[in-house]
C-alpha cells in the first residue's frame, strides 16, 4: 500500500469534491488553517475511543445528534444550550432505560459541509451550484452566494471554536448537575406543547434517577462519578478534506496523525468508496472513525473498508452506523451484521441512524420523515441484532432542541409543517419529537434486558 501523509487523499477521486476557483486563494487559508491550534485535543479524542471500546463490549450506549446541516447563522446561545439540553434529558432516559451509562457526541461544532445529491439545482431557468454547507458557499440562489469560497472555511473553523468554547463552559460549571434533578432545567419541560403525561414520565424518572444515585453515594459506590459526569463529544461529517487535513497533525509523545477539528468524523454514505478519497484519508488518522452504511452496501465492500479503517483491530476505532429505512432494514441488515461479525467479531460498534433512510418528499415538495417509521427502523434494528448475536450499541438522530415542524408525528400533522420549519437541509425531530423517542427507546432497551 502506498504511504500515506495528510495530503495522500489527493491522489485519488474526491466524491462530492469542491471545485474551488481561486487556488492560490485556497492555498493561503489552508496554510493559515495548518497553523491555528487544533479545537480538539488528542487526550479526548482517545479518552472518547476508550469509552466507544467499552460500548463495543456493551458496557455503554452511544446517542448522536444534532442538525443535519449546521449554519453559522446558528451559532448562538439558546441554540447550542437547547441541543445540549435536549441531548443531556434523552441520555438521562436511555441511562434509565438501559441501566448503563450513555456517551454523548452531538452533531455539531463542524457540521458544515454536506454532501449533494446534485452539483448543481436549477431555478427558473438559471442554473448554479448547489448549496453545499456553510463551509463551503451560502443558501441563498445568487451566484456571489453559491460560489465556493476558501474563506469558508476559516469562517466554519471559528465557529467550531465558539460552539466548542460554549459547550466546554457549560459543562465545567456544572450544566447538569444530576444530583439535583431541580436544575435539569424542568421548566423547559413545563412548555405548553408537552404532553402531560411525557411530562410526568420525565418527572418520574428523573426523581428515582436522583435517589438512586443518593443511595449510590451513600453506600460509596465509586461509579457514581463515572455515571454522573456530564460529558459532550464532538463530531461532523469529515466531507471536506481540504478542512480536514489542515488540522490533522501529529501531537508530543504520541504516535500517528490526528484529525483535530473533532473528537469522531465520519464518512458519509455517498464518499466511503473503498478506492476513494475519503477512506484514503480517513485510514491514517487514530481517531474513532464512523461510517455510514446504507441499504445499497454489498457485505465484501463493508468488510474491505473495515480492514482498511482498522488493520489492527484497535478497541474503539471502528463505528458504523447503518441507515436503511424502515421498510429496508429487516432485508438489508442481517446479512452485513452476519458478515462483520463473523470477520472481525465485537470490534465494531453498530449505531442505527433511522433518519437518512426515511426521508420522505410530500406532494408539495417538502422534505419530511415520519416519527413512526424513525422509531421503527431502531426497534427493527434491536431486533435484528438480537437475532443476529450482536448488539445494537448507540444511536444517531437528526434533531434539535428548538420547536420546529419538520418531521411528521408526535403532536405534527402535514398541515403543521410549513408553520416552523427551519432547516437547510433534511427534518429533524423538534424537542417533544426527541424526548418521546429516548422514552420509546428506553422502554425497548429496558425490555431486552
Ligand atoms: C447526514 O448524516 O446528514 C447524511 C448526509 O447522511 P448519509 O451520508 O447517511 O446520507
Ligand atoms: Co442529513
Amino acid at each position: 500500500m502506498s504511504p500515506w501523509s495528510p495530503q495522500s487523499w489527493r491522489d485519488r477521486p474526491v466524491e462530492q469534491g469542491v471545485a474551488y476557483a481561486d487556488e492560490d486563494e485556497l492555498e493561503r487559508v489552508l496554510a493559515k488553517l495548518r497553523a491555528l491550534p487544533p479545537l480538539v485535543t488528542s487526550w479526548e479524542v482517545e479518552r472518547l475511543k476508550r469509552l466507544v471500546a467499552e460500548a463495543q463490549e456493551g458496557k455503554r450506549f452511544l446517542l448522536q445528534g444534532g442538525d443535519c446541516a449546521e449554519t453559522l447563522g446558528d451559532c448562538r446561545s439558546d441554540v447550542i444550550a437547547a441541543k445540549l439540553k435536549i441531548l443531556l434529558q434523552m441520555s438521562l432516559v436511555l441511562i434509565h432505560g438501559a441501566r448503563k451509562p450513555v456517551i454523548r457526541v452531538g452533531r455539531f461544532a463542524g457540521q458544515y459541509a454536506k454532501p449533494r445529491s446534485s452539483a448543481t439545482e436549477e431555478r427558473g431557468g438559471q442554473v448554479l451550484p448547489s448549496y453545499f454547507g456553510d463551509l463551503v458557499n451560502r443558501p441563498d440562489f445568487t451566484p456571489e452566494a453559491r460560489r465556493a469560497d476558501p474563506r469558508a472555511l476559516l469562517d466554519g473553523y471559528s465557529h467550531a471554536a465558539l460552539t466548542l468554547n460554549f459547550i466546554r463552559s457549560l459543562s465545567a460549571a456544572g450544566f447538569a448537575d444530576l444530583h439535583h434533578p431541580e436544575y435539569w432545567d424542568l421548566d423547559f419541560l413545563s412548555r405548553a406543547d408537552l404532553p402531560e403525561g411525557l411530562r410526568a414520565e420525565y418527572k418520574a424518572m428523573t426523581d428515582r434517577l436522583s435517589g438512586a444515585l443518593r443511595f449510590l453515594e451513600a453506600l460509596g459506590e465509586q461509579t457514581v462519578d463515572e455515571l454522573t459526569r456530564v460529558e459532550f463529544f464532538a463530531s461532523h461529517e469529515g466531507l471536506n478534506l481540504h478542512y480536514e487535513s489542515a488540522q490533522t497533525r501529529a501531537v508530543p509523545r504520541r504516535a500517528g496523525f490526528y484529525d483535530l477539528t473533532t473528537h469522531m468524523p465520519w464518512i458519509g454514505e455517498r464518499t466511503r468508496a473503498v478506492s476513494g478519497a475519503h477512506a484514503e484519508f480517513f485510514r491514517g488518522i487514530a481517531n474513532t472513525v464512523a461510517v455510514k452504511v446504507g441499504p445499497t452496501a454489498r457485505p465484501e465492500e463493508i468488510l474491505d473498508l473495515c480492514a482498511l479503517l482498522d488493520p489492527r483491530g484497535e478497541p474503539g476505532k471502528l463505528v458504523l452506523i447503518t441507515r436503511m429505512g424502515a421498510t429496508e432494514v429487516a432485508r438489508a441488515l442481517p446479512p452485513l451484521v452476519r458478515a462483520v461479525h463473523a470477520r472481525i467479531g465485537r470490534r465494531v460498534l453498530w449505531v442505527a441512524d433511522p433518519m437518512h433512510g426515511n426521508t420522505v418528499t410530500l406532494a408539495g415538495g417538502v422534505k419530511t420523515r415520519s416519527f413512526d417509521a424513525i422509531l421503527r427502523e431502531i426497534e427493527l434494528s434491536f431486533d435484528v441484532h438480537e437475532a443476529e448475536g450482536t448488539r445494537l450499541g448507540g444511536v444517531h438522530f437528526e434533531l434539535t432542541g428548538e420547536d420546529v415542524t419538520e418531521c411528521l408525528g408526535g403532536g405534527l400533522s402535514e398541515a403543521d409543517l410549513d408553520r416552523r420549519y427551519l432547516s437547510v437541509c433534511d427534518p429533524r425531530l423538534n424537542y417533544r419529537q426527541a424526548l418521546e423517542m429516548a422514552f420509546s427507546i428506553a422502554r425497548r432497551m429496558a425490555r431486552s434486558g
